[in-house]
């Protein structure tokens, strides 16, 4: 079995990417290498027979074919994840998220390959005031980023509906664990508590997210690929909900910094208020669980091995320029406007 893998250089897609290779899969990963995506995420695995590596583009049509060729299937990761920064500047958004999809899926259909997963994001619900979204929810979201998912996620489902491709959606909720990059709000949290300095908390601080772990989240994908349903979307929670401040303060704790380092800063625009999914479909059709279900067991040994790797962290943070004009442009206006 081969399998084409686009993203795997970031953060969920060197999970799974490594999980392929333990299974004995062939793998063709097509990344970009975007600031988001680090060969270092996957450099146990780079030497394997049965790893290869494409650099490219997911909307580049030649580069797309190249890596694919002779593959079983394709699982699309690659893609812009950060909220704050489709805020910034949506363009690359619809890019990548949607004209890259619809490449893939052209190619896909050319090569009439087993099955094409597409990974999208709870996020696509909108938020959730009440009781968790089913796979059949209405859909309302609210920012660049999840709008274009949530475009790339129902034209992948016309090409099986209109051509039969054998297409499969995931909609995952908030991950985090090992080789996140450090803008979003975990890996944020415990780098700028280890360096001591404030840690940003939008609004009051209770939005809640459900985090799922990126190897759960992973195997979750895999599983789906090989035997969901065609056509079928399948939820993917994590099962901790949690709202931000409490997280926030968990991860100081177990760092032993001070809450002082906790500054309330302007709320994100249009900031969703609160993600719950609701995840028995995968459960009960296609046997998944998720193996840490508990977030506080999940976040210590996050927190450890961020502890244990400043050498993968520090050169993406410390003197970075292009991570520091974006801390600057994302956060410099909105210290001490916050509502504590
Ligand atoms: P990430 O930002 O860590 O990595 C994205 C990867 O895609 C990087 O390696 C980057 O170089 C690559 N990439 C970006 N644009 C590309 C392009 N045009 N062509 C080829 N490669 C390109 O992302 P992640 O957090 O690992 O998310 C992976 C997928 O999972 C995304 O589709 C995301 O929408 C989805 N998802 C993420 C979360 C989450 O909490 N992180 C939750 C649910 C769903
Ligand atoms: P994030 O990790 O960006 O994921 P998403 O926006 O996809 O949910 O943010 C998680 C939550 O944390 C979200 O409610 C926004 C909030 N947040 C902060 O309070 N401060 C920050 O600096 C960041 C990046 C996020």
């Amino acid at each position: 079995m081969k399998v084409l893998v686009t993203g795997g250089c970031g953060f969920i897609g060197s999970h799974l990417v490594r999980r392929l290779i333990s299974q004995r899969v062939n793998v063709v990963n097509l990344d970009k290498l975007t600031y988001a995506g680090n060969p270092a995420n996957v450099a146990d695995v780079a030497r394997s027979p049965r790893y290869r590596f494409v650099k490219g583009d997911i909307c580049d049509e030649r580069a797309v074919s190249r890596a694919a060729k002779n593959v079983d299937g394709i699982i699309n990761l690659a893609a812009e994840t950060h909220v704050d920064r489709s805020i910034l500047s949506p363009g690359a958004f619809v890019r990548t998220d949607m004209l890259g999809t619809y490449v893939l899926l052209e190619e896909a259909r050319r090569r009439k390959v087993k099955f094409f997963l597409q990974v999208s994001t709870d996020e696509v619900y909108g938020s959730v005031d009440r009781g968790a979204a089913r796979e059949d929810s209405p859909v309302r979201p609210t920012n660049p980023y999840s709008a274009s998912k949530l475009g790339a996620d129902r034209l992948a489902y016309s090409y099986f509906a209109t051509y039969g491709l054998p297409v499969v959606v995931t909609r995952g909720s908030n991950t985090y664990g090992p080789n996140q990059y450090p803008e979003k709000l975990i890996p944020l949290t415990i780098i700028r508590a280890m360096l001591g300095q404030p840690i940003p908390v939008y609004g009051d601080g209770k939005n809640v997210r459900d985090w799922l772990h990126a190897e759960d989240h992973a195997r979750a994908i895999w599983t789906a690929a090989r035997k969901g349903r065609p056509g079928e979307t399948y939820n993917i929670s994590g099962r901790c909900p949690m709202e931000n401040i409490r997280l926030v303060r968990t991860i100081l704790e177990e760092l032993d910094a001070p809450a002082s380092l906790i500054q309330f800063v302007r709320d994100r625009e249009g900031h969703d208020r609160r993600y719950a999914i609701d995840d028995e479909k995968i459960r009960d059709e296609l046997g998944w669980r998720q193996t840490e279900p508990h977030a506080a067991n999940g976040v210590t040994k996050t927190v450890q091995w961020y502890v244990a790797r400043r050498d993968w962290w520090e050169p993406l943070v410390r003197k970075n320029e292009a991570f520091n004009k974006y801390f600057e442009a994302q956060y410099g206006s909105r210290w001490k406007r916050g509502t504590p």
